[in-house]
């Protein structure tokens, strides 16, 4: 990624902007000491965090905003969304600034994208039938997007199973393939793909680029990717991946306060005639100009990346930086906790992000998707530990493997002792006895 100028989203080298000052650990700890102190927070992927300096940018936008409404509105508010999509452009390396839209999340990304779909079919641009490609592993509310707004309008939909654990991405790559054959020998339109950069659960870094190329050969008219966990987690490079859409939080991996999100789309896709769900007086004018007004509400989430991109510049390497260390850090962690417990990494550390799943003893005996939330919910209330937890169906013939994987991640706000606390909670709950048969809903 390019070093950027936070204010103005250019590259430059003349007058150099003051060296930011590093970080400091007391000043971190500062950051984020509106963290309930109490709770080992190892789940950075559901909802991201926002430190102090951006809670107090983003309260400096509303209060610009209820001062004088009006001037906001006239004068402001466009201008700085136009400077969030500059910033973006230049951080995912698109061509141009058209290019990018921000939007709330990424499940209203995916929403513009999917009612696109729903639209060719009502248009007989797409025939009853034609297929939607998607991962298994796709995340839930998408799936029922796709639900809503293809299945609904008389699409097929064609989900790619995956196994897990998994040991390396030519698995993804093999299963992909062969899900498109399928598809194209029931003679099948496949019209659009829809695929996760990481996978939210179980936590999985996909091959993008690979799946990409794999569609484009086999004619699939277009190209979404879901990148909701993805910027500031891992690289994102949107020409180098060749999609046609993208999606990603800014509040998960990237600071931001809940809730902001970018979607690209390719411009020589500009044909596709996207719109916002949400219509406002801004409709017919291109979906980045839609997403910039979709009716009165606060918009300070969307405005407040150049302080974002200051407050990474503080940190050794920048976002790079970050993203690295925070990999290096979870796949540490995640090796400490299976050899504790005598078990493995769901996936090889190559295919972990700033999240990695970890097997649990097969004695606590997660036994359904109940059984994982339950148990969430028992290490949240007793040992003050936040983690998802993972149920994966044995295969036929498996016995006493390991059905239950907790997603770690780590985050700037991290320190070892969180991941101690919850490696000592699986260790009593193992010691007591403990199954998921003792828990009630
Ligand atoms: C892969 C994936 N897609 C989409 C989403 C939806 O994100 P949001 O709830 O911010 O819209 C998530 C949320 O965790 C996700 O993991």
């Amino acid at each position: 990624m390019a070093a950027l100028h936070p204010c103005n989203g250019t590259v430059t080298t003349q007058n150099p902007e003051p060296e930011p000052q590093p970080i400091t650990p007391s000043e971190l700890r500062s950051e984020f000491s509106h963290h309930d102190p109490t709770i080992a927070r190892i789940n950075n992927g559901s909802f991201g965090c926002c430190p102090a300096t951006i809670i107090a940018a983003q309260q400096r936008q509303q209060l610009l905003f209820l001062r004088q409404p009006d001037d906001f509105y006239f004068n402001t508010l466009k201008p700085s969304i136009l400077q969030t999509r500059r910033l973006i452009q230049t951080l995912i390396n698109a061509d141009q600034v058209d290019e990018v839209s921000i939007v709330d999340n990424a499940t209203t990304a995916a929403a513009v994208v999917l009612q696109h779909s729903t639209w060719s079919f009502f248009s007989s641009v797409f025939q009853a039938g034609d297929a939607v490609v998607m991962l298994h592993y796709a995340y839930g509310a998408v799936k029922k997007s796709v639900q809503a707004y293809i299945s609904r309008a008389g699409g097929h939909v064609i989900e790619v199973h995956l196994p897990f654990p998994i040991k390396s991405s030519s698995e993804i790559i093999y299963e992909f393939e062969k899900a498109l054959q399928r598809g194209k020998a029931n003679g099948r339109k496949i019209r659009l793909a829809v695929i996760d950069h990481i996978t939210s659960m179980p936590s999985v870094l996909i091959p993008v680029k690979e799946l990409v190329r794999m569609c484009r050969d086999e004619g699939v008219d277009r190209i979404f990717i879901d990148g909701a966990h993805a910027i500031g987690n891992v690289e994102i490079d949107v020409k180098d991946i060749g999609a046609d859409l993208y999606t990603s939080n800014l509040h998960k991996w990237l600071f931001c306060p809940p809730s902001a999100a970018f979607l690209y789309c390719k411009i020589s896709n500009e044909l596709l005639d996207l719109h916002h769900p949400v219509v406002s007086h801004e409709y017919g004018n291109g979906l980045a100009m839609e997403s910039a007004w979709t009716g009165t509400r606060d918009y300070s989430a969307q405005l407040v990346l150049p302080e974002v991109l200051e407050f990474v510049s503080r940190f050794e390497g920048g976002i790079e930086g970050i993203m690295r260390r925070n990999h290096k850090a979870v796949v540490e962690m995640a090796q400490m906790l299976a050899e504790a417990w005598g078990t493995e990494l769901g996936a090889p550390p190559e295919m972990c992000s700033s999240m990695a799943m970890v097997g649990m003893p097969a004695c606590l005996g997660i036994k359904s998707d109940s059984d994982a939330l339950k148990l969430r919910k028992h290490l949240r209330e007793r040992f003050k530990v936040e983690v998802p937890i993972y149920y994966r169906m044995p295969v036929e013939g498996e016995v006493d493997s390991m059905t239950g994987y907790a997603r770690i991640s780590h985050q700037v706000y991290n320190v070892v002792e969180d991941y101690y606390r919850f490696r000592d909670a699986v260790n009593k709950l193992v010691k007591e006895g403990f199954t998921c048969a003792v828990l009630s809903d």
